[in-house]
Formats: C-alpha cells, sequence, structure tokens
C-alpha cells in the first residue's frame, strides 16, 4: 500500500463502487475504516463504535446516519456528532480522503 508525501495512503477502492447507504469495509495502516458515499462525497469514518467498540460494519447505514449493532447509538457520517443518545457527548473518528485517478486515498 502506498502513501503519498501529505500522509494518504493508496486504498484499493474505486470511488464509482462505493455507494450510498452502504459501507465499504477498508484496513489502512492497521486502522479498521468504513467507506461510504453521501451525495457526491467520499467518507471515511472510524469501523470502531466510540461507545464500547462494537464493529459499525455491522450495523446499518442510512442517509448519512450510522446505527451501532450493540447498543443502538447513531452517529452523522457527515460531522461525527453523535444523534443519539442525545446526553451522551463522544463522536465518530473521521478520516480525510482523496480521489486520485479514480482511487481512493485515505489519511489516517
Ligand atoms: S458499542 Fe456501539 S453503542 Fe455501544
Amino acid at each position: 500500500m502506498a502513501r503519498d508525501e501529505d500522509g494518504y495512503w493508496e486504498t484499493e477502492i474505486s470511488a464509482e463502487a462505493v455507494t450510498e447507504n452502504n459501507m465499504t469495509t477498508a484496513t489502512v495502516d492497521k486502522t479498521k475504516l468504513i467507506v461510504t458515499r453521501l451525495d457526491d462525497t467520499i467518507i471515511a469514518f472510524s469501523r470502531t463504535c466510540p461507545h464500547a467498540a462494537a464493529d459499525l460494519g455491522k450495523g446499518t447505514l442510512h442517509r448519512g446516519r450510522v446505527s451501532c449493532p450493540n447498543h443502538g447509538w447513531k452517529f452523522d457520517i457527515r460531522s461525527g456528532r453523535i444523534l443519539w443518545p442525545e446526553d451522551e457527548y463522544c463522536s465518530l473518528k473521521r478520516y480525510p480522503v482523496k480521489i486520485t485517478n479514480g482511487i481512493i486515498w485515505i489519511n489516517v
């Protein structure tokens, strides 16, 4: 896996293959991620739930909201902000993404 001078790792994921409401899993530099699309934007976020480390890849994703399979916490994948429960303050870790020649690169 190649890394550029800005710290982005090349994945083998084609941007065209990433679709809205679907989670593409990837491991980049030992970091487990989920890659998805929301409108025209590719978004990468941690596969590990910030509550108690469940695999968010086994949860659900709909219209920019990911729900954890263990306790049902919900996060906005655009901002990482927690949506439910409303009295919690943790957030979802997100990673910068760029597309080069149709391939997704992620900075972890
Ligand atoms: S581990 Fe994800 S909500 Fe508890």
